[in-house]
Formats: structure tokens, sequence, C-alpha cells
């Protein structure tokens, strides 16, 4: 019989979003859905703020990725006041960014996606979560809490806070940093550099072999990619030129101030996620997965697969295995988790990179900006993927306009094609348990998606539904626009 499963809440990710899958009559899987079922209104109430509150305010949009919002924001200002910042005051920025991506590889991996390899993804959910691991490798534990820990302490010292941070200001960074507090990042990033080294060989030699066969066939589909890169095609996260890849491979390369000529954004009633695709590819949006149309995806894999090369030597190597391994571009969904650990590795090199250029301690942080009328765009790597900020102000300095597109919005159409090539390929004859729910949600969890940051579908025609319950939880009414 007919029959609709929904896994709600999907867990280990970052913000709220259920399952929905339609079994047929047969059941078999007719369609599967991730539903965002939340919605932030930034675009909305930024408007009419003086623009260089917006690095102060974007932060907020998330608890786990602030300082992404708050670069990309710090950036776009730079853009609409028409300054371009004093090398020690990007470098300090790029320098913060590599300290959070690393405080977010090493969250994802070992406590959202850990529990799923370490534990099995059949063990039960009383056990498939961050206790769990603790008590199965409670020395590894030991050392990821440390690390992160140490990751935290390491942006207060740069920027006074590590959540919600205010150092990133229009025109550069406002706290120079002194040189008795690079000694002390410098140690720190020698641990953090050894945790890196650590978790990409405890991978290849636990994680991957074993689960080489899911590896192989869970959420398996084939989409383009967006990343950023240097000028020379080096992997870039916080500044460079846009690359759009095939799925074939052939790419082009664009400023990312013209975004809007490259991507546009598909909506769908059923979520307040938009779905981005590329539209210079001409042949509109579609995301069945047999034939999608314009998809294209971001994040670690992705940025892994558009760069030609990384310019530190020890991801560099690892990047040159990875590639004769799965060739290029990789289009294995769960290569995300590896591709994640070589950029681990990677900004850990960047941030002993950064702390050793002797700028790095340079006074001179900031230039002085001035209201203007002006639309400035930015872009830097977040960990869950390419993010653009899109300001215009008027003549004194008020926001006007607001886009923003963020890291998972690009991936909802593929996670949506992962989600439903999971489903099919697990759920037959009506037969299901748990544990295939869970490896449902392990394709999901493969693109760490940030739902909270994500939502801000705001058109005009956006919908509400309440369900309303008794004391017994029976549903009693529903209210909908
Ligand atoms: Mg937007
Ligand atoms: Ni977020």
């Amino acid at each position: 019989m007919a029959k609709t499963l929904v896994i709600q809440p999907v867990t280990r990710v970052e913000g709220h979003a259920k399952v929905t899958i339609q079994l047929n009559d047969a059941g078999n899987v007719d369609t599967a859905r991730v539903n965002v079922i939340e919605l932030r209104g930034f675009e909305k109430f930024c408007l009419g703020r003086p623009v260089e509150d917006l690095p102060r305010i974007t932060p907020r949009i998330c608890g786990v990725c602030p300082w992404s919002h708050h670069l990309a924001s710090a950036k776009a200002c730079d853009a609409v006041f028409g300054v371009e910042p004093p090398p020690a005051g990007k470098k300090l920025r790029e320098l913060c960014n590599s300290i959070a991506f690393m405080e977010e590889h090493i969250l994802h991996f070992y406590f959202l996606a850990g529990a799923d390899f370490l534990l099995g993804p059949d063990a039960d959910y009383s056990v498939r979560n961050v206790i769990g691991i603790l008590q199965a490798a409670p020395d590894i534990a030991r050392k990821v809490v440390k690390v992160r820990q140490m990751c935290a302490h390491m942006l207060e010292i740069l920027a006074g806070k590590a959540i919600h941070p205010q150092a990133a200001i229009p025109g550069g960074f406002s706290k120079p940093l002194a040189p008795a507090e690079r000694d002390q990042l410098r140690k720190n990033a020698d641990e953090a550099l050894e945790l890196a080294k650590f978790s990409i060989a405890f991978a290849k030699e636990n994680v991957f072999p074993k689960y080489l066969e899911v590896v192989k066939s869970l959420g398996v589909i084939k989409t383009g990619f967006l990343g950023t890169v240097k000028e020379n095609g080096a992997l870039n996260l916080y500044d460079g030129k846009l690359r759009l890849m095939t799925p074939n491979g052939t790419h082009q390369d664009f400023p990312y101030a013209s975004y809007t000529d490259f991507l546009s954004e598909h909506i769908e009633s059923w979520s307040y996620l938009k779905f981005p695709y590329a539209k210079q590819w001409g042949e509109g949006f579609s995301m069945d997965a047999d034939n999608p149309k314009g998809v294209y995806r971001t994040n670690t894999l992705a940025r892994i697969n558009v760069c030609d090369f990384i310019d530190t030597p020890l991801a560099q190597a690892e990047l040159e295995e990875f590639r004769a391994k799965f060739g290029r571009p990789a289009q294995l969904t769960l290569l995300y988790h590896w591709a994640r650990l070589i950029e681990l590795l990677y900004n850990a090199e960047n941030a002993i990179r950064l702390l050793d250029d002797p700028e790095i301690t340079s006074t001179e942080t900031r230039v002085k900006v001035t209201p203007r009328a002006a639309r400035g765009v930015s872009c830097t790597e977040a960990p869950r993927g390419t993010l653009i900020h899109d300001y215009t102000t008027d003549a004194n300095g008020l926001v006007t306009n607001v886009n923003m597109i963020v890291g998972t919005t690009h991936n909802n159409a593929p996670i949506n094609m992962s989600v439903t090539q999971a489903a099919k390929s697990l759920i037959h004859d009506g037969k299901y348990d748990q544990g295939v729910l869970n490896t449902v949600e392990m394709a999901i969890r493969a693109y760490d998606p940030c739902f909270s940051c994500a939502t801000h579908r705001l058109d005009g025609k956006l919908s509400v539904k309440l369900d309303i319950f008794d004391a017994d939880g029976k549903l009693v009414g529903t209210l909908a626009n």
C-alpha cells in the first residue's frame, strides 16, 4: 500500500530539515524530498541599516558558520565603499577563515559524520552519536575536543571572540596581531597540523577501505561543480575567481561580481530553500537524477575538483593521490568526507604559512571608508560551500538591497538528488528499518549542510502551514495560507 515515510528531524546536521519519502503501492520509492522547514529573513531586515552594520548582523544567521558570513560581509562592504584593505588586514581575515575551517571540518568528520563510520550505519540511534563516539574511541575524542577548543581560543586571540565576531570591518581588520600573540598561535597551528595529518591517515586506513562499497554506491549522482580558485588555478578559500565545472570536467572561470550572469535560482513550493543552477549551460533546471539539468555542487568535493592544484605541499600530495584514485571531477558523494580531510590539512598548512609571514604583525590593518551609493559583491568559500553576499547602498550608505547565496543553498538540488538515489536503492517492497533510514541520512550528511544558513527565500509567495495538536498529540486541525 502507498505510504509516506518521514525522517524528522534529520540528525547530525546544522539547522532543521525533514525527509519525506513517498512509497508507491508496490512499496518502492516514487519520490524523496528534503523539506527545509525554517526560514531566516535576513535579506529583508538588513534593509535600511547602515551597510557597516552588516558584518555584525549577518554572522547571527548562524552560530556554526558566523565567520563565513562575517568575512563575506566585510568583503562586500569593501566593494561597496570601493576600498582595498592593506595586506595585513587581508591576511588576518584569511587566517581567521582557515582556523574557522579547521574547527568546522573537525566537528563534521568526527562528531557529525563520525558516528556513522565509527559505530556503523546500523548501530542503534541511542549510541550512534557524540556520546557513543566518546565511549568507543575516548583517546581520539579527547584529542579532537582539545584541538577544537584550541581553534576557538586562537580565534579569540585574533578577534576577541570566536563566535559572532566583529573584528573584520569595512576596509580591513580592527585589531593588529601582536608578535607575542603570533608566537602563541604558531605553536597552536603546529598542534592543529598534527591532528590534520592524523585524521587523514586514520581515515585512509580505518574508514574509507572499510566503507568502500558504501562510498561507491550511496547517494551517487553526476553533476557539475563550483568553487573558488586563485588566478593561477590554485585552491583558495578566502578570495579568487569562481570556477564552474561541467559534469564532464570542462570549466569556465568568471569574476564573482558577475555571478548573476552564470547562476540563477529556481523555486519549489515544498521548501524554503531556493535551487540555484548554472544558467549558462542553457539547459534550464531539472533535478531528475537520471537527467539533471543545470545542477552543480559546492563544498569540499567541488573545491577539490575545480582547483588545478593546492599550493601547500602536504595537501597537494593528498590531492594527487585522490585524483589518481577517483579522477577529476570525482563524482562519488561520500568522497566529500575525503575531500574535507584534504582541506583540513590545507588549512593547517595555510595557517602556518600566514603566521610565518612577517607582514601578519603589521599594524597597518585597515583603511578609512566613506559612505556612497554603490553595489558591492563578495564571495568567500565557507566550510559548507561558496558564499556570495551582494549589497546595494544609497548615498548615505544605507542598504537598499541584499542578496545572499549560501553554500548549502547551492547544494539543495544535489542533496535532494542524492537522497532520492539513496532511498530508491535502499528501500524495496516496503521494507526498511532504522539502519536503512540512517543510511539515507548519511547521503545528506556527506554534504555537511547548514540549513539555518541556507534559507533565504522571501519571494512574496511564502506559504505557511500550521498543524494543531491536542494534549495527547492528536492532530485536531490545520491552518494554511
Ligand atoms: Mg539569496
Ligand atoms: Ni550555518
